[in-house]
């Protein structure tokens, strides 16, 4: 293939209406042939679309007719040609071929089809990423952290990043994969908090963006074991702030994505509607008579379960911060509620069916009360003696939430899961391609 064959200067896909009448070159891959008498018709895809390619005997000649009319799905090819208006067509335009050049004809046919099984799905993940589907769920994907990405830029937070192989727990030790590192046991990071945490005494408003990882046992439709975490921290930043940062940037961001991308979304979901200011807010203490009052068999002091998030997000409307949840349910480093140490300054961002798309809180500031916290949460104060000292030099009062990037797409796509929202899934049973 030379880099002439993979040509320089072809239209797309996409751009073709605005070539009738006019001669085009694209590359694609092949996605439907028919055949019918002297005519074969190629419905050839690439990033942008599909469009449909009329090749005749009489213009491209014997041997390229003949290797057109056996060439397998996903062969990759360029076709030049005469555009034309053709109502029927995808797209409303249809290309007379002139000149094929098939660029590599696929040695065996793909094993892609319609309604393919889930365990096909994943296994050819690498190939079903080429579907129409997909192909729209990527792109989103691209445009929704690109935005979330802008969105905190333009609202004077910096970008950076954290290490993946860490040497403790933030969110409790059992769900941790480990690593050997030169010799030495490590894991795979399950929240950047601490490390952003550390950055906030130099740049005092930080955000990352990357993965991280959970070694839980649940085959739901909402867990991952490696996903995207957008996690966000700031000084000065108390529980009330916390949320009103999280409402403005998803409400904003969520309402300009839509406005985006109104058609591909409504495609997914069509009753999605962007999200609307002020959440809804309710107290631990308050779900849990809600609960109760529903019917619903619930000690106070234990964490929401799925059944029990549907019902808050059902009863109360969605989204909805559930605030100042019982100390024993989050991990150590919340800060406990002056007014009420037996709760903590935290939240979590619930929707339905995804459940928590968010969760953060404001942190323990002291050096002593942190201190105390990981001794009576039974970890070893010398795994976070690091994370001790940025209540040593100089403390400043702060907060931050990370957000769950598949569940925030795959809510607003309506997704059956959000294995659907990420290129290349890891879960307990997936782990190839
Ligand atoms: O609630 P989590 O565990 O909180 C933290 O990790 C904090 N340290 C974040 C912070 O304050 N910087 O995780 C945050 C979010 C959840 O609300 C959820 O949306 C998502 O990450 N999440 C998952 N997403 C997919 N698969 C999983 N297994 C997830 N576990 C958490
Ligand atoms: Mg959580």
């Amino acid at each position: 293939m030379t880099a002439e064959s993979c040509g320089i200067g072809e239209q797309r896909v996409a751009g073709l209406a605005s070539l009738i009448g006019g001669k085009a070159r694209i590359r694609g891959w092949l996605y439907v042939r028919n055949t019918v008498g002297k005519l074969v018709f190629l419905r050839i895809r690439d990033s942008t679309g599909v469009v449909q390619v009329v090749v005749k005997r009489d213009m491209v000649g014997e041997e390229v007719f003949n290797q057109v009319k056996r060439l397998r799905r996903e062969s990759s090819l360029m076709v030049e040609g005469l555009v034309r208006k053709d109502a029927r067509a995808p797209g409303g335009v249809e290309v007379q071929a002139e000149k094929v050049r098939v660029l590599s004809p696929s040695l065996e046919d793909p094993p892609l089809r319609k309604n393919m099984s889930p365990e096909a799905v994943w296994k050819y993940r690498h190939l079903f990423i080429r579907s129409r589907t997909m192909n729209t769920v990527l792109k989103l994907r691209s445009s929704l952290s690109t935005l979330l990405r802008q969105w905190l830029l333009d609202h004077g937070y910096y970008e950076v990043s954290a290490p993946s192989i860490v040497t403790a727990a933030t969110e409790g030790g059992a769900r941790m994969f480990e690593v050997s590192y030169f010799g030495k046991k490590a894991f795979l990071t399950q929240s950047s908090q601490f490390y952003l945490e550390g950055a906030i005494f130099s740049l005092e408003k930080v955000f990352c963006f990357q993965p991280s990882f959970r070694a839980e046992e649940s085959k739901t439709r909402r867990h991952l074991s490696e996903y995207w975490h957008l996690e966000v921290e700031a000084c000065y930043m108390d529980l009330n702030q916390l949320l009103q940062l999280e409402e403005n940037m998803l409400t904003e961001v969520v309402e300009r994505f839509y406005e985006k991308h109104k058609e591909d979304i409504e495609r997914f979901n069509p009753g999605f509607r962007p999200f609307e200011k002020p959440f809804k807010r309710i107290t631990y203490t308050r779900a849990v008579e809600l609960l109760r009052n529903s019917g619903v068999e619930i000690e106070w002091g234990r964490d929401l379960g799925v059944k029990e998030e549907r019902l808050i997000a059902v009863k109360v409307g969605q989204p909805v911060f559930v605030t100042h949840y019982p100390k024993e349910t989050r991990a150590f480093y919340h800060m406990p509620d002056p007014e009420n140490p037996s709760v903590v300054l935290a939240a979590d961002l619930l929707v339905w069916p995804y459940g928590e798309i968010t969760g953060g809180g404001q942190r323990i500031d002291d050096y002593n009360a942190l201190l105390n916290r990981i001794v009576e949460s039974g970890y070893n104060p010398e795994d976070y003696a690091w994370y001790l000292d940025l209540r040593k030099y100089g403390s400043v009062p702060h907060s931050g939430f990370g957000l769950g990037f598949e569940r925030l797409l795959a809510h607003i796509l309506r997704l059956p899961s959000i294995r659907y929202a990420v290129p290349y899934p890891r879960t307990q049973t997936i782990v190839y391609p």
